[in-house]
Parts: C-alpha cells; structure tokens; sequence
C-alpha cells in the first residue's frame, strides 16, 4: 500500500499542508527543527494512533492553534481509501471513506506504517512496554478480532485490579480471574504464532547485519507459565497481588528480547548495535506483514543517514527498495552517493513547517 496524498493540519509546527507522494522513495530534506520528523509522524499516527516520540497529544498539537486533524489517501493493490483523524474534545477521532463514526481500530487496519527513526534504539533496550506495542501492532494486523479481544482483556485487568485494592474475596476475585484467562488465551496463542514468524523474518537479517556477535536469537516470554492456563496461575500469585494491588501474571507482563552468542543480554550492545537490532526488527516485521498480507507496509526512515554508516544505510535501502514498498526518508542531506543508488520518486523541502515538492 502506498500514501498517494497526506494533509496535516495543526502539527507541531505545520498548520497546514498538503502533498501528492509517489509510490516508491520520497525525500524530504531540510534543516535541524524544519518539520521533517513530524511529516513521518503524521502517516505514523493515522497508523497507530500514537506518535513514536510522545504518548502525549498536547505536545503535538500546535501550540495556540485549531484542532489537530490529518487526512491522508492510502492505496492498495485492490482500493482508495480516504482516512481521517481529528482530535475533537479531548479524544481521537476517525473517518474512514467519509463514514465519521468509523473505528479507530478500523483506521488502523487500513494503514500500515513502519518507522525506524533515532530513538528506535529503545525497542532493544527501552521498557517491555514499547516491545509489547510493537508485537501487538503486528498481531493486529494479522488477526481480525485482536482489537476487540484486547479491549476485553483491559477491561477485566481493570476490574481484577480494582478488587484487588478493595480486598475483595476468593469468590469474586475468581470469576475475573476465569474471564481474564478466557480473554488472555487466544491472544496468547496468536502472539505466539507472530513470534515464531517474526523470528524466521528477523534471524537471517540480525545474523547479515551483526555478524561479529555470531548468531541470534529470538525469545519471547508470555507473561505467565503457559503449560497452565492463566487462571491457576493468577489463582497461585493471589495473595501476593492482593498485597500489591495489581495483577502480576497474564498479557501485559509479556516481554521479548534478543540475545547474541557473544552478546547475551542487550547490555552488552552498544547503542549502534542497538540500532542495527531495531532497524532488522523493523524490517523484518514489514516483511512479515507482506508475506501475511500481499501488501507492504509504508516505510518511514527518519534521519536514516545519521543513524547508521553508509554500507547499513545501503542495506536497508536496498532490501527495502527492492521490496517495492513506498518508503518516506529524511535528512538534513542525503549522501549524493546514496541518491545515485536510489533515485528519489519525489524529493521535498522542508522549511519552518512548510512542505514544497522539489521534484
Ligand atoms: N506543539 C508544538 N507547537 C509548535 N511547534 C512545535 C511543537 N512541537 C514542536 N514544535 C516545533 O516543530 C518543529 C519541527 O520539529 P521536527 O519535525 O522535529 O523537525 P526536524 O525533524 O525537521 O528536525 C521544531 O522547530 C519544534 O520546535
Ligand atoms: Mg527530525
């Protein structure tokens, strides 16, 4: 799938402006603060509802300005579709085809974007958090009901909670106990099969990328002892949550990590190691969207060439190029060498907001 047409209005600090992008690479150059990174965040948040440089909204909104609102034109092999997402009273909201009381989810399913950029390093060795939204975008994209189903699992973890704080009793506290393990198994069992999937996408890459660590691997822990369902062991760690206040086992205790023969534990990565490891993870995970979907995911490279050395930088491109997918690249500039290489469909300047196509 590709962008055919972005407008941003009232973003950091564009307040409005719009743009055709051409199917395979579009540049955008310009100088340190011109509003690069936050043309990546428009397609990024239409995507995910959330931007990869803050979870809170009012720094993305321009500050003394209208409503936030991005609209964008998204091709597939097979449709258009015209995608909207306004912030209105406090809350996102989505159109899709002009229908305003589309999902959010809706929205997110019919835009897939994918985005290395300079704090990327953290899906290593940040919080299990990021890697669990990361997993979980993928799962959304490769199961229907995952949405849905997650919405139940949070709503159930909520109440867990709240009567773990009100010292509820053994009785009230089983019957969530059983509907958080009803909701958590599917979702467990379909995190399960993404991760085996991704890891067959992400070895070959880590091992051609990083070949003085001498061999990768992937590792995924669910949360909870999987041999028995979810509620024997929420049932088992009872008294301790109680003491807590919070639930210890299930869904959103999930981690993932990599590790390397002669690198165990992310520690001892360096934070260029580090970058390797998100931009494999990163392409990896475009690669298994399209091999599930028949489709690519939008690609969005922020700062590309400061963040990795030439040869990596070629690598990437060259995978990714050679996939066919639309890739949206920053730059304060780009290398010549690297231009040669990979003629741009499309190349903008930026400037104090403003986004004027130069090619
Ligand atoms: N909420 C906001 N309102 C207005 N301007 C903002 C807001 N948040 C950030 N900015 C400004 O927007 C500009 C764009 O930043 P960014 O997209 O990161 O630029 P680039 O990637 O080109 O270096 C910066 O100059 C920043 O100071
Ligand atoms: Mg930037």
């Amino acid at each position: 799938m590709h962008l055919t047409e972005l407008r941003i209005q009232n973003l950091r600090n564009i307040e409005r402006e719009q743009f055709d992008l051409a199917p395979g690479l579009n540049l955008f150059v310009g100088a340190n603060g011109a509003g690069k990174t936050s043309v990546l965040e428009a397609a990024y948040l239409l995507s995910h509802g959330d931007s990869f440089r803050t979870h809170q909204v009012e720094h993305l909104q321009r500050r003394g300005s209208e409503p936030l609102a991005l609209f964008a034109q998204v091709q597939t092999r097979s449709l258009t579709r015209r995608l909207g997402l306004l912030r209105q009273g406090g809350r996102w909201t989505a159109k899709l085809d002009g229908d305003a009381s589309a999902k959010l989810s809706d929205l997110f399913a019919a835009c897939a974007v994918v985005c290395f950029e300079p704090g990327s390093h953290a899906l290593i060795s940040g919080s299990a958090e990021g890697r669990r939204g990361f997993l979980d975008w993928g799962v959304f994209h490769v199961e229907q009901d995952f949405a849905a189903r997650m919405r139940r699992y949070r709503r159930a973890l909520r109440q867990r909670n709240a009567l773990l704080k009100q010292e509820a009793g053994d009785d009230e506290l089983a019957i969530w106990d059983e509907e958080l393990s009803q909701a958590a198994e599917p979702l467990a069992a379909a995190r399960e099969i993404y991760m085996a999937r991704f890891e067959r996408e992400l070895i070959p890459l880590l091992d051609g990328y990083l070949p003085e660590l001498d061999g990768a691997s992937l590792r995924f822990r669910p949360g909870w002892n999987r041999a028995a369902p979810l509620r024997e062991a929420l049932e088992e760690v009872r008294q301790r949550d109680r003491a807590l206040g919070h639930t210890t086992r299930g869904l959103h205790r999930a981690d993932w990590s990599l590790a390397f023969v002669k690198a165990p534990g992310h520690e001892q990565l360096s934070r260029g190691q580090e970058k390797l490891c998100a931009i494999a993870c990163t392409l990896a995970q475009a690669s298994l969207y399209r091999s599930v979907r028949d489709e690519n995911p939008i690609i969005a490279f922020d700062d590309l060439c400061s963040e990795l050395d030439a040869a990596h930088q070629a690598a990437a491109l060259a995978a990714l190029i050679g996939s066919g997918a639309q890739i949206l690249l920053t730059g304060t500039e780009i290398p010549p060498a690297l231009l040669d290489r990979f003629p741009a469909r499309r190349m903008f300047h930026v400037e104090q907001g403003r986004v004027r196509a130069v090619l």
